[in-house]
């Protein structure tokens, strides 16, 4: 179907999104990230901004277009990034997390470029915060929508995220199927029940994840 006559089914609504993976600096030239391509995110950014909303995207180091119409902002860190999610929220009523966030992040980079020595070296790392989390237990928060990344236990992974972060919404995919590749298998999570989606294209999936966010909302 051409994107042009699909019905603006997000019209009005304000869309906050997180996307790609995060990066934690080791030091100046190394770090820690993950093998999130961004492709997912960028793709329900771009269906959310052809559904009719308004859609800010804080986006981790990706090598992507910015969708047509999505305000884009650039971040590295999980830290970074929460504080632009923090900063933008206020002013959105939907909150869409996609971004494959670091879980932790190293105690203290370092400011020179570790010189290689000793033949062991550990690294101490410290958990990030919980953007969505953080964003889902404010005050008046916006409607949340999570993501789980999972690698087993698909169903009882996913329904625990939506329970505990207070999600309105978690897109439950496992990794091997749709992790920094072009197609993804999707199922979602409501209040309600779970509904799978076909293995299709991740501009499909997006669609599809457009479509249970309107019925959700309107
Ligand atoms: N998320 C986030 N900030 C984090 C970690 C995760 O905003 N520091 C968001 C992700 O964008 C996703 C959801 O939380 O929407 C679930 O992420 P996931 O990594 O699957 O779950 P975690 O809660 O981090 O738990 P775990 O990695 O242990 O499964
Ligand atoms: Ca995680």
């Amino acid at each position: 179907i051409c994107a042009r006559f699909q019905p603006r089914v997000l019209a009005g609504r304000r869309i906050l999104m997180t996307a790609g993976p995060t990066y934690e600096a080791l030091d100046p030239v190394r770090g820690i990230t993950n093998i999130s391509s961004g492709r997912m995110g960028f793709a329900l950014a771009r269906a959310c901004a052809q559904a009719g909303a308004v859609v800010t995207l804080v986006s981790g180091p990706v090598s992507l277009p910015t969708p047509p119409g999505v305000t884009r902002i650039d971040v590295k860190s999980a830290q970074t990034m929460r504080d632009v999610v923090m900063n933008a929220v206020g002013a959105h009523d939907v909150f869409i997390a996609v971004a494959a966030v670091a879980d932790y992040r190293p105690v203290a980079p370092s400011t020179e470029k570790i010189k290689k020595s000793a033949d062991r070296l550990s690294i101490e790392l410290t958990r990030n915060p919980d953007i969505l989390a953080d964003v889902a237990s404010l005050p008046a928060p916006p409607f949340c929508v999570g993501f789980a990344a999972e690698s087993s236990n698909l169903d009882t992974y996913a329904q625990g995220k939506l329970v505990a972060k207070r999600l309105k919404m978690v897109v439950g995919n496992l990794v091997q199927d749709g992790m920094g590749g072009i197609n993804n298998q999707v199922v979602i999570y409501d209040a309600k029940g779970r509904y799978p989606l076909p293995r299709a294209s991740k501009e499909e999936v997006a669609t599809g994840i457009v479509a249970h966010l309107a019925s959700l909302l309107n």
